[in-house]
C-alpha cells in the first residue's frame, strides 16, 4: 500500500514493513535538500503506524543505491546554506538511526559519498553483489558531512575507515562484505526479496525486545562501557516484566511458536 507519494521519495507499506524508495534515478538518486527534508518528514510518519516493525530503504533503478550527497546543488550553495545543507543531511540519517524500528538499507548499485553514509545510518546493509561502496569526497576536495567519518570507524574499523576515505577507493560489494560493511549479499535478481525475508524475520520478533536491543546496541557507540552497560541491565529487566517475554519463554518451554502482541 503506498503511504506517501512524493516526487523524491516514495513510501509503502506492506503489513509490519515500511519501504521508502529514494527517487531520482536520473541523477542517481542524489540526496539534495528535498530528499533529505523528505526523510526527515516521513520516518516520524511511519512510525506513527504502530503496526510498522521494520523499513527498508533502497533507490530507484537499477544503477545507484545513491551515489552521494548532490553536487550540483552543493556546488551553489555559499557558507551559510552549505552549513544549514550538511545540518540537515546529519538529521536525516539520525533519524533513521534512531528510528523505534531497524532499518535495512537494500543497496542494489551505487551506494557513493552520502550515499554510503545513508547505508551507514542503517541498521543492517544488505547488497546486491553488483553493488559497490565508497567515500569519494576527496576527490571534490571535500570530507564526507553526514556522519561518515564517525560511522564508517564504528562500522569496520579505523583502518578500514581511513582506508577509504583518504583514498576516495570504490569497493566491490564482496570486498566491502569482506571488511564487515556489507552484512549480507544477495544475487542483483534476488536483492529485494532478500531484504524483505530478512524484515519479515526481524518483524516476527517480540517487538519490544528488538526496540531494546536496537537502543542498547545504538548506546555503545554513544556511550562508556559502563553507563552502556548499566542500559543493557536496565532494558533487561524491564523486558523481563513484559506479556512477550511470558509468551516468549513458554512458547519455547511448549515447543510451539510465539504469539507477540507488543506488550
Ligand atoms: N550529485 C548530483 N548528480 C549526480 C551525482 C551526485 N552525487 N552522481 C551522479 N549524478 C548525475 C550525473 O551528473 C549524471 O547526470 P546527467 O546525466 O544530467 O549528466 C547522472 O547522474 C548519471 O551519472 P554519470 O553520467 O556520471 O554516470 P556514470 O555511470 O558515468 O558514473 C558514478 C557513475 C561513478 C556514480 C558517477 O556519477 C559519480 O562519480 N558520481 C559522483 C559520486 C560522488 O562523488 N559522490 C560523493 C558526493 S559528495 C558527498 O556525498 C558529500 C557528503 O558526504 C555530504
Amino acid at each position: 500500500m503506498a503511504i506517501m507519494e512524493e516526487e523524491c521519495l516514495k513510501v509503502s507499506s506492506e503489513g509490519l514493513v515500511a519501504e521508502i524508495v529514494v527517487n531520482r534515478p536520473k541523477s542517481l538518486n542524489a540526496l539534495n535538500a528535498d530528499v533529505l527534508q523528505s526523510i526527515n518528514l516521513t520516518i516520524p510518519k511511519i512510525l506513527k503506524n504502530e503496526q510498522i516493525r521494520a523499513i527498508i530503504i533502497r533507490g530507484e533503478g537499477e544503477k545507484a543505491f545513491v551515489a552521494g550527497a548532490d553536487i550540483h546543488s552543493m556546488s551553489q550553495l555559499g557558507p551559510r546554506a552549505i552549513a544549514d545543507y550538511v545540518e540537515l543531511g546529519q538529521r536525516a540519517m539520525r533519524c533513521i538511526e534512531a528510528a523505534r524500528v531497524p532499518v535495512i538499507a537494500a543497496v542494489n548499485g551505487y551506494a557513493l559519498g552520502g550515499g554510503m553514509e545513508l547505508a551507514l545510518a542503517c541498521d543492517i546493509i544488505i547488497a546486491s553483489k553488483a553493488a559497490k561502496f565508497g567515500q569519494p569526497e576527496v576527490n571534490l576536495g571535500i570530507i564526507p558531512g553526514f556522519g561518515g567519518t564517525q560511522r564508517l570507524i564504528q562500522r569496520c574499523g579505523l583502518g578500514a575507515a581511513r582506508r577509504l576515505i583518504l583514498s576516495g577507493e570504490i569497493i566491490s560489494a564482496e570486498e566491502a562484505s569482506h571488511i564487515g560493511l556489507v552484512d549480507k549479499l544477495a544475487e542483483p535478481a534476488d536483492l529485494i526479496t532478500v531484504a524483505q525475508q530478512f524484515a519479515q524475520t526481524i518483524a516476527a520478533k517480540a517487538p519490544l525486545a528488538v526496540r531494546g536491543a536496537k537502543d542498547v546496541l545504538r548506546a555503545s557507540q554513544e556511550q562508556s562501557l559502563l553507563s552502556g552497560l548499566r542500559l543493557e541491565v536496565e532494558k533487561f529487566l524491564e523486558l523481563f516484566g513484559s506479556v512477550d517475554r511470558e509468551e516468549g519463554m513458554n512458547a519455547f518451554m511448549q515447543k510451539r511458536e510465539a504469539k507477540f502482541v507488543g506488550k
